[in-house]
């Protein structure tokens, strides 16, 4: 093949996937006028455009509900828009807790939670996620813990996320395929972000009570969630 037909080819490959990728998203994922909020309130006050995708949304939704979710915990609310899909997955009596360190985007969190009719059951707690998650001892296990905060604690969260988990609660983390360079040895690595999700990625993986995978999700095919469920308790006796 030609170099320019093999050009050609391959970006109409990538219109396909991003077409592809539109419909499931239209359908499966449509986004109403409290998420389409939380992107716009996040715009106009000047937060980073990394939001996770209507798809991602979706997907945190459908681990929520698989492991029967009534408390979730969020480290890094960003603006609110993943705590919004989440918090939609609860019962009306179950509990989002979502920690954010800039008190400035825990605000806009709060408004676009109440702009989505979450914020009875959606709460923002404002420091740093490792000084707040030993504080919730006391309200675990959670059923479903997301982390999507900054890169290079990523092993200490998925240290915290454990402790304050059950059998049966599921783990998920964004960020973690980052172009390929998460899923690399963490030695070969000098960004202080990339060196977090890999040694994290790393540790999913061979953490014998955690079952796991990696998925990319984006349209790049260049970034995703890693997953992972704790595995029932195992009777040593038997
Ligand atoms: C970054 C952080 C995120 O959580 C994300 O989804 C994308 C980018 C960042 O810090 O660059
Ligand atoms: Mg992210």
């Amino acid at each position: 093949m030609a170099e320019n037909e093999q050009a050609t080819s391959a970006l109409t490959a990538l219109q396909r996937q991003r077409a592809i990728q539109e419909a499931i998203t239209h359908l499966f994922a449509p986004e109403d006028e409290g998420l389409r909020h939380a992107l716009s309130a996040a715009k106009t006050g000047g937060l980073p455009e990394i939001q996770i995708s209507p798809l991602e949304g979706k997907l945190l939704q459908f681990l929520a509900v698989t492991c029967n979710a009534r408390k979730i915990l969020e480290i890094g609310s960003l603006a609110g828009y993943s705590g919004i899909w989440l918090a939609r997955a609860l019962p009306p009596d179950g509990k989002l807790i979502t920690l954010e360190i800039n008190p400035h985007h825990a605000d806009i969190v709060r408004q676009s939670f109440a702009w989505a009719g979450v914020n009875e059951r959606a709460e923002v707690r404002v420091g740093n996620a490792l000084d707040l998650l030993p504080t919730l001892q006391d309200e675990a296990p959670f059923d479903l813990i997301f982390i999507d905060a900054d890169k290079a604690p990523y092993p200490s969260y998925l240290q915290w996320a454990l402790r304050l988990s059950r059998p049966g609660s599921i783990i998920v983390a964004d960020n973690c395929v980052r172009g390929g360079e998460g899923l690399r040895p963490p030695e070969q690595l000098q960004d202080e972000g990339n060196i977090g999700i890999a040694t994290f990625n790393q540790q999913v993986a061979s953490n014998p009570r955690l079952l796991s995978l990696a998925l990319v999700i984006d349209d790049g095919f260049m970034d995703g969630f890693t997953i992972a469920v704790v595995r029932p308790d195992t009777d040593d006796s038997k």
